[in-house]
């Protein structure tokens, strides 16, 4: 009936997806900046400041926070979008670092419709931590070990609705004074009302003025980066351009899916796409899991394959295993197959990048759990609750281990047998193939294994 279809896409290239597999730290930004050369567009849907994706070109490191995995290639869109929650000053002081080092960054976008966070959700992050951290042997479970980067408190504002702050507002100054005063207004009452010991930065209410000329002047530096970054997508897909998306965080830090309540406060894979990006999970074709060949963890909440002998200091060591957001030493173990199995049948992961595969060299035998041994029994399912999995004990497989060294390995021919059979093990317990093998934190350090890997 003469309906116009032009605001509806229809990709004619489906769309990449790299989503971390584990508790995040998976190696998600050298994959992404790697696969950039051959997209057209990188976005960022999930997450905030406290993601740290390390990307390493020719022996030189870049560590990012906020800014899209793809912006050291000059002028491709880098995009942050609406499902990102954004600390402006961070990711102005980000953006100035990376000039700074002669990283170009005209082509990074930020959604209008992303939330802001403020100081007070900072402070809030602080604070809840520190009354979590004081229940804890009293029944509470403890501090969940946040990035304190004020996530949880921001998605929260979100949620509820009229004291949030959108991107949009840092430059509609009469909407962003009545939002910052108002939330201020109610975080104050509720510190006072709620709280037996008050946080006194909290309690004692904010500067509004303040707050709001800081987020005034972070709108003017954003300028014109801030825009409809939904409608900016649609018509890259519709041209026919390759867009990359690059999550955040990992599948088993999902606020939905994850080991809640030990988990960040956005859908981090690929449940997260359409929400935080306004394109529908149709556009999708292909969605690379990444998986580290070991476990890591940073924060509280359980872990099953967690060691803490001198393997455990001798993956740390060989796979600088200290976080790159807060630099606090991560925790490791051996790899867990049914945590990985579970997230690749909720993320829909059509191929497997594995990563850090060099760290695993040198060790006489090598572990990886592919079932749990549960107070009711064998199981390879992965539990919905924190505490049920905190009680499993892993079920291991043992492997003879592999005395080479791999970062110099470029094809699966080159590597040893005992490395080819560890390969061959996650496949076939995973059921989806893995067409990538990392073996350095360069980008060159990395085995193609399908013809398609790589592009
Ligand atoms: P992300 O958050 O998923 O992007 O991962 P991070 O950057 O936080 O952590 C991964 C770490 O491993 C970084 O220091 C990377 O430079 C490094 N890395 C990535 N891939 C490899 C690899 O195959 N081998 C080694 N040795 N390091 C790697
Ligand atoms: P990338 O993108 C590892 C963890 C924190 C904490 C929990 C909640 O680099 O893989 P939050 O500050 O989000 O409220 O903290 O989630 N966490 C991460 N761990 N890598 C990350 O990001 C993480 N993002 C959040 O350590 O346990
Ligand atoms: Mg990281």
């Amino acid at each position: 009936m003469g309906l116009s279809t032009s605001n509806v896409t229809s990709s004619r290239v489906p769309a990449t997806a790299v989503v971390g597999l584990q508790w995040g730290d998976e190696g998600k930004g050298k994959l992404v900046d790697m696969l950039a050369a051959t997209h057209d567009a990188i976005v960022r849907f999930n997450g905030g400041a406290n993601a740290g994706h390390s990307v390493v070109v020719g022996g030189t490191r870049f560590a990012l926070h906020l800014v899209p995995s793809g912006i050291l290639y000059p002028g491709k869109p880098a995009i942050i979008g609406n499902g990102v929650v954004v600390d402006p000053e961070k990711l102005i002081a980000e953006i100035d670092g990376l000039r700074g080092r002669g990283v170009e960054t005209s082509g990074l976008v930020l959604s209008d419709r992303a939330h802001v966070v403020l100081e007070y959700h900072k402070a809030e992050d602080a604070l809840r931590e520190d009354l979590l951290a004081e229940s804890e042997g009293s029944g509470g479970g403890g501090k969940i070990g946040t990035t304190r980067r004020g996530i949880g408190p921001a998605y929260a504002d979100k949620v509820h609705r009229a004291t949030a702050v959108r991107v949009g507002d840092l430059r509609r100054p009469d909407v962003l004074r009545t939002r910052v005063a108002m939330s201020a207004c109610i975080k104050s009452a509720a510190a006072r009302g709620l709280h037996t010991r008050p946080n006194a930065e909290i309690a004692a209410g904010f500067d509004v003025d303040s707050i709001v000329e800081r987020a005034l002047d972070h709108g003017r530096v954003l300028g014109d980066s801030i825009q409809d970054t939904t409608y900016l997508l649609h018509d890259l897909l519709r041209r026919g351009k390759r867009v990359l998306f690059e999550g955040a965080n990992g599948a088993l830090l999902d606020v939905d899916h994850g080991t809640f309540p030990y988990v960040t406060s956005s859908s981090t894979g690929t449940t997260g796409i359409a929400s935080g990006t306004g394109v529908p999970m149709s556009a999708v074709g292909r969605v690379i899991g990444v998986m580290k060949a070991y476990s890591s963890r940073v924060g509280g909440g359980p872990m099953p394959t967690e060691l803490f002998d001198a393997t455990a200091d001798r993956i740390r060591e060989r796979g600088r295993e200290f976080g790159t957001t807060t630099g606090r030493p991560r925790r490791v173990g051996w790899l867990d197959l049914v945590a990985v199995r579970y997230a690749v049948m909720v993320q829909g992961v059509t191929e497997i990048a594995m990563t850090l595969f060099d760290v695993l060299s040198g060790f006489e035998t090598l572990r990886v759990c592919t079932s749990y041994r549960t107070p009711s029994g064998v199981s390879d399912r992965f539990p919905a609750d924190a505490r049920a999995l905190s009680e499993v004990e892993p079920v291991w497989t043992e492997l003879a281990g592999f005395g080479e060294d791999l970062s110099n390995a470029r094809s699966v021919d080159e590597l040893p047998p005992g490395a080819r059979a560890y390969i061959d093990l996650v496949e076939s317990f995973v059921g989806v193939p893995i067409s990538m093998v990392s073996v350095g934190p360069d980008r060159t350090q990395t085995i193609h294994v399908g013809a398609d890997a790589g592009r």
